[in-house]
């Protein structure tokens, strides 16, 4: 039987999405369990995290398993994720033996590997999960990539929370680019994308220019994924009318995908749109929206500490939430389906 991984939520279907949902919730009043007695995990980390680290491994312990957390290049061998190559740079080992190494000592692999930002072309396939999956005995869970599938749930269930239903249907929901200095990483938005078109939100794709557009693959299974929903799919770059009348408000910066590798040209676009940063005067033309960002977060650049502190942020219930989500995935991995 193939193996099942954890690496995008379109590989679940509503009602599996639906029933780890539940399954996360199940864990926020029920701390402890036996989920992952006797059970290991090993979580590979190419790129530092706090929420992630710290709620895997907690999840882990809590669940009766252990987790084992290792930094490829850092406190582990560096990896070589490309077929056949001629192994004379800095990585000591190859995909290959890691994966199957790791596949005989524990139960789940997480793996955290962000692009290199060099090539959209190359990054947009993610190679090193895929290879990971492919090499792996056991089940693999992305832990950020090009998406970030747990964070997407975490996400879900803080927006069933806060706006009190499990239906989305005719809710307004904005993704909207924000400011930052850097140009950062697609996974969020991606997974913002695709989670809020599946729960049927109405979303509008809200960033500065048509270069911010997020790539066509998950355009492509956004819109799919409205078809089944209900729910419908726009893009705007402008920001009244993209706020007006919201019921939720998602920020991301990210990167526009025309200038990976070659940067410079992107930084006064970007730098020319600060103002896309979220405030109380853009949040007053909403339906009394809830806000989120998946965290960290550059206050007074990316959100005001208005908006960060106010009621209506979502963004510290979001980030408990990996907890509970992170349970539910590992013991369903590591078990019975919820
Ligand atoms: N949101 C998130 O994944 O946080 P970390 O990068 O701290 O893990």
């Amino acid at each position: 039987m193939a193996i099942r991984h954890f690496l995008s939520t379109q590989d679940l279907s509503r009602d599996e999405l639906e029933r780890l949902l539940d399954a996360a919730d199940g864990y926020r009043n029920t701390k402890f369990g036996d989920a992952l007695r006797g059970k290991s995990v090993a979580l590979l980390f190419l790129n530092p995290s706090m929420r992630t680290r710290t709620s895997f491994e907690l999840g882990t312990w809590q669940l009766g398993g252990h987790a084992v957390v290792l930094q490829p290049g850092k406190d582990a061998w560096g990896i070589e994720f490309a077929p056949n190559a001629v192994m004379d740079g800095d990585a000591e080992e190859h995909i290959a033996e890691v994966a199957r190494v790791l596949s005989r000592y524990v139960d789940l692999i997480g793996l955290r590997a962000f692009p290199k930002f060099v090539d959209w072309q190359e990054d947009r396939q993610d190679k090193v999960l895929k290879s990971f999956a492919r090499h792996a005995a056991v089940p693999v869970i992305n832990m950020e990539t090009i998406l970030h599938p747990c964070q997407e749930l975490a996400h879900a269930m803080m927006l069933r929370d806060r706006l009190g239903t499990k239906d989305f249907r005719g809710r307004k929901y904005v993704l909207t680019w924000t400011y930052h200095p850097k140009p950062l990483n697609t996974a969020v938005a991606n997974s913002a994308l695709l989670i809020a078109t599946r729960l049927g939100f109405d979303v509008t794709l809200l960033c500065p220019t048509p270069e911010y557009v997020l790539d066509e693959q998950f355009m492509q299974q956004a819109r799919g994924n409205v078809a089944e929903s209900g729910g419908s799919l726009s893009i705007s770059h402008d920001i009244e009318s993209a706020y007006g009348g919201a019921d939720v408000v998602y920020a991301k910066s990210w990167g526009a995908l025309p200038y990976f590798g070659n940067w410079g040209p992107e930084k006064p676009i970007r730098d020319a749109h600060r103002h896309f940063m979220v405030d109380e005067a853009k949040m007053a033309l909403t339906n009394n929206a809830v806000f989120s960002h998946c965290l960290p977060l550059r206050r007074n650049i990316k959100a005001t500490d208005a908006v960060m502190d106010a009621d209506y942020c979502g963004a510290i219930d979001e980030a408990e939430n990996r907890l509970h989500v992170q349970k539910a995935v590992m013991a369903w991995l590591a078990g019975p389906a919820p």
